[in-house]
């Protein structure tokens, strides 16, 4: 007997998670120097970490030996203050995955469905397959959320519905005018998550307004993270806010220390680092421009992102991927997402984009 056989028939069909590849691995693998290799693949923040938040972590190395403190107090204090609200709203967790999958452990039975969009981040279907509840994949369009047709799609056992905004792989965005119809539009016991993995990289005029409709919107989840504009990826930390009886069954149902001791210190210092972020966004905004351009004269389609990285429709994506490794320079294929002639690239500093656009025109024989 396999011992495969043992798990419910759920968790065997789980399609594993492919992460970017990994520096190390790609250096081991083609014999190249990891200084040498350039990584777009995994929407990591090219300036590096916010320094305000090495600075707390170094100044925190000797208190190890202690668990970290399970309430999340201070962090909570910091993000009650930044979002205007209670403590008692917030769900800290060990990166933002880890509150997406809180959400769909604390209310999702097998008996149950979740909604999310086609090419949508694939965390939605693991969390969702893992629980055994059903899932229903609507069509996306212009491959973003079509939330007329998410609304459509809602059935009697639907409990959860994921939209994330910006859209991981694709970078679309729904006017926020449109999600909170959508929000309101829904049954009341449909829990909406609104997934903000990018929100920090949305120009001042569409940031988000999610916060303010915590009040009057009990069923509203929204999830963030440190991981893309704070630089903070490798910590693993992020939170949601939602109203506090949600927040508060997701808090039994998560690990007691599910965010560890320096991402907490971490976290607390990189929220109040304006400058970083500050930058962050500049450097994005511009890399953006930067690769728009290079793709325009290459004569690359690109689907037009408002996050950190761009999806590029380059035809035998499998090929070109290969290609660019080539050279050195990581980028993520994103068959995976129902995207097999696109290759997602993450903006990186000036000479990073040059560099991926001079290997891409190579690989593409131009
Ligand atoms: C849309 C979206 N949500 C959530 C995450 C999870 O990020 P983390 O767990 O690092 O907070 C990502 C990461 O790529 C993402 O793209």
């Amino acid at each position: 007997m396999s011992m495969k056989n043992l798990a419910p028939e759920n968790v065997r069909a789980i399609a594993p998670y492919v992460p970017g590849k990994p520096i190390a691995e790609t250096a081991r693998e083609l014999g190249l120097k990891e200084a040498d290799i350039l990584k777009m693949a995994s929407n990591e923040n090219p300036l590096g970490s916010s320094p305000k938040a090495v600075a707390a972590i170094r100044g925190a190395l000797d208190d190890l030996a202690y668990y970290p403190d399970g309430s999340g107090y201070d962090l909570k204090a910091v993000l009650s203050r930044k979002l205007g609200i209670g403590p008692g709203h917030l769900v800290l967790g060990n990166g933002s995955n880890d509150v997406l999958e809180l959400v769909a452990r604390s209310f999702l039975t097998r008996d149950d469905s979740a909604i999310y969009a086609r090419h949508a981040f694939l965390v939605y279907p693991l969390a969702v397959q893992a629980i055994g509840a059903k899932a229903i994949e609507v069509p996306a369009r212009d491959y973003g959320n079509d939330l007329d047709a998410m609304a459509a799609a809602v059935r009697e056992d639907t409990k959860i519905v994921f939209i994330a905004n910006p859209n991981n792989p694709t970078g679309t965005f729904c006017p926020w005018a449109d999600v909170l119809e959508f929000l309101e539009r829904v049954p009341p016991r449909v829990l909406v998550v609104v997934d903000e993995a990018y929100g920090e990289y949305l120009p001042d005029e569409l940031a988000s307004p999610s916060p303010r409709w915590l009040a009057s919107h009990p069923n509203l989840v929204v999830a963030r993270t440190l991981s893309k504009a704070y630089g903070l990826a490798g910590l693993r930390v992020g939170y949601a806010f939602a109203h506090p009886d949600v927040a508060e069954l997701m808090n039994r149902v998560r690990q007691p220390f599910n965010v560890n001791h320096l991402a907490l210190v971490a976290a607390c210092a990189a929220l109040e680092d304006h400058e970083f972020i500050a930058k962050s966004r500049d450097v994005n905004a511009r890399g953006l421009v930067q690769l728009e351009k290079g793709l325009k004269a290459l004569g690359v389609e690109y689907i037009p992102s408002l996050g950190n990285f761009i999806t590029i429709r380059v035809g035998d994506a499998a090929r070109i991927y290969a290609a660019l490794l080539k050279e050195g320079v990581i980028v993520r294929p994103i068959a995976g997402y129902g995207m097999p002639e696109h290759l997602r690239v993450t903006v990186g500093l000036p000479a990073h984009n040059e560099r991926f656009l001079a290997a891409l025109e190579r690989a593409l024989g131009r």
